[in-house]
């Protein structure tokens, strides 16, 4: 098995034919094909920049969604035309949409977007006013009154999304390997090479993940667990537990990376 993992490629910042040449040099790798932890591109360039590992890559490429790729859209439409470009693709699987993913035979792979969900950090001390309040309708809707309900509702549901598919995974592997968009743990919610501030964690950080997956893991200690993830564009890693690690991404807008080649 021989997986790349890239975060935050942020496709929207490329001409298509760098973007183009990004994946044709992905295709010349010897890979079983790509984990993608989202901020792939922004809604209306979504469908278009998928397609291009769909046609120039030929190998499966399981991914989840970042904030950024709802950009210009609502969360609902997003992830619907994002469900059927899956059903018609042959190399395109949304994780959250197929639950546990056979690595191999004692390893899976399982993944949901997730959302930072305010809950770490002082939330209503924090200045930060983060493009997606403006530029996703959900959150334009919901306004400055109903904005943190709807973090902490989208933090639920992704959580509850991995109580149920854990349940499977950990039952019959030794290894899960979970793709996630926002770092689940404070110490995970690497920022500009440091941990997070109070001023920055509700805005970066999924704590209602974080608790299942600990949760999980405690309850599971013969298991092994590596979560990958970006959102924060900082580089770290995190041992929550003996058996929980939390990789981070690092990211530059324009210039995509191989993260690293799991194996
Ligand atoms: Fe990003
Ligand atoms: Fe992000």
């Amino acid at each position: 098995m021989r997986y790349a993992w890239l975060t935050d490629i942020h496709f929207e910042f490329l001409h298509d034919q760098e973007a183009i040449r990004f994946v044709e040099e992905l295709a010349t790798q010897k890979l079983d094909g790509l984990f993608l932890t989202g901020d792939i591109s922004i809604a209306s360039r979504l469908k278009f920049h998928l397609k291009l590992f769909e046609n120039i890559l030929e190998k499966p490429v399981y991914f989840i969604l970042g904030n950024h790729d709802y950009y210009g859209g609502t969360i609902g439409a997003v992830r619907k035309s994002t469900e059927e470009l899956c059903n018609r693709s042959n190399w395109l699987y949304w994780l959250p949409a197929i639950g546990v993913v056979e690595l191999s035979q004692d390893s899976c792979l399982v993944g949901n977007g997730g959302w930072a969900d305010g809950r770490f950090g002082d939330y209503e001390g924090s200045r930060i006013m983060l493009n997606d309040y403006l530029k996703i309708q959900n959150f334009v809707r919901a306004g400055d009154v109903g904005r943190l309900a709807l973090l902490n509702s989208l933090g639920d549901q992704a959580a509850k999304y991995f109580q149920t598919v854990l349940r499977d995974a950990l039952a019959k592997y030794e290894h899960v390997f979970v793709l996630t968009h926002v770092p689940p743990f404070k110490e995970a919610c690497w920022h500009e090479g440091a941990i997070a501030d109070d001023n920055w964690l509700p805005h970066f950080s999924c704590k209602a993940i974080g608790n299942v997956l600990k949760n999980s893991m405690a309850n599971h200690p013969h298991r092994q667990m590596t979560v990958l993830c970006g959102h924060t564009h900082s580089s770290g890693r995190a041992e929550i537990l003996p058996n929980l690690l939390v990789k981070t991404g690092g990211a530059e807008y324009g210039s995509p990376v191989i993260q690293e080649i799991i194996e």
